[in-house]
């Protein structure tokens, strides 16, 4: 696997919706950790283009994540919650969008990979079928899935994953779980996650949630991760195409981050917000309906500055994310954690 060939455990998580950009993921492949590009919200000529520019930058080994499409809710589901933000758009004087399901253009994209021959394709959202998977391997890339539990990691391994992304519950934004149907929207901290994933599969396991600092990714490694995988530390860096309303709550490091599905109908994390704590408790689970109804909200937000309207993800630790080079930031985590381990 793709993991031995790793000079430093470090991978730079998928982060869509803007922060992951060509330039970051070359920084981090160049310094010699893994880094993945997001496809999710792109187009397919986007995300063709994106590996292209990458390629240009780098000439490492690097991977793409892609997001599994789920299946459309009821308007019935989300209707309360529709009433809720329409009042909010109105206050703020912009019109909602359509909740329409879509399914991220998932075949197109996947044709995209295949054509593309990268060493790793990455899912969240849901287990890519065995057919799909057989079609990487003949590209001679490897599918790694990510799992929120010991049970998705059980089915993973039987679809012939490579590899599991374990994403423990402290992580930035979406949690990867295959449904979303859970109530009490707490999760599996990362710790737990890790002892009851590799008690359930043999397959190698990339740590994600809450990885900050070299002593938690030791602490992960420690715990029989193969390799870190952080998100959060990375927003900050100036490779990175994170929003300036998203730098400044990061920067701040004072509001705590909560689950929440009021962004996007589907359970992630961010920073607590005037959004987050009027409409948690309404949002239903309903991806991506209530995603494409927020846009225009989140995006009014994002050009005005306005961070109570925007999904500010991020894991439990950002306070702790620096604005350092990508590159500077992986040398450094890979000398702190060796120091430690020796
Ligand atoms: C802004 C943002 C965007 C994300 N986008 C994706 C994504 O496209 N695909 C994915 O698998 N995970 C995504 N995640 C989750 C990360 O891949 C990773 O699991 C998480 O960042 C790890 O926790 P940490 O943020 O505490 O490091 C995203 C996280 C953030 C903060």
């Amino acid at each position: 696997v793709q993991l031995d060939a790793l000079a430093i455990p470090i991978v730079l998580a998928p982060l869509a919706g803007g922060p992951s950009t060509p330039q970051l993921v070359a920084a981090v492949a160049e310094a010699g950790g893994f880094a993945f590009l997001a496809a999710g919200y792109l187009t397919p000529e986007q995300l063709r283009e994106q590996v292209a520019e990458t390629e240009r930058m780098s000439t490492r080994p690097f991977g793409v994540n892609v997001f599994v499409p789920g299946q459309p809710s009821a308007p019935e589901t989300f209707a309360e919650y529709q009433q809720l933000l329409e009042a909010l758009s109105a206050a703020e004087g912009v019109a909602l969008g359509e909740p329409v399901f879509d399914d991220d253009r998932y075949e197109e994209k996947l044709d995209v990979l295949i054509s593309s021959r990268l060493p790793v394709v990455s899912f969240t959202f849901g287990c890519p079928s065995p057919d799909v998977i057989a079609s990487l391997h003949e590209a001679g890339s490897e599918a790694w899935v990510t799992v929120t539990s010991a049970d998705e990691a059980r089915r993973a391994e039987a679809a012939g994953a490579d590899a599991l992304v374990a994403q423990g519950t402290e992580a930035g934004g979406h949690r990867g779980g295959w449904v979303d149907d859970d109530r009490t929207i707490a999760g599996i901290g990362l710790l737990s996650l890790l002892q009851l994933v590799r008690a359930a599969s043999r397959l190698p396991v990339v740590a994600a949630g809450g990885l900050v600092t070299a002593p938690a990714i030791a602490g992960a490694l420690a715990a029989g991760a193969r390799a870190a995988a952080l998100g959060t530390a990375f927003l900050r860096c100036p490779e990175a195409g994170t929003s300036a309303v998203h730098r400044a709550a990061l920067a701040a490091g004072t509001t705590p981050t909560a689950l929440t599905r009021a962004f996007s109908g589907r359970t992630a994390r961010g920073i607590r917000n005037r959004m987050l704590d009027t409409c948690s408790h309404v949002a239903p689970s309903a991806y991506p309906e209530v995603n494409n109804l927020t846009a225009p909200l989140r995006r009014a937000g994002r050009e005005s500055g306005k961070a109570d309207l925007v999904n500010l993800w991020a894991g439990q630790a950002y306070p702790l994310a620096t604005d350092e080079p990508a590159g500077q930031l992986v040398e450094r985590l890979a000398r702190e954690v060796a120091a430690l381990k020796a």
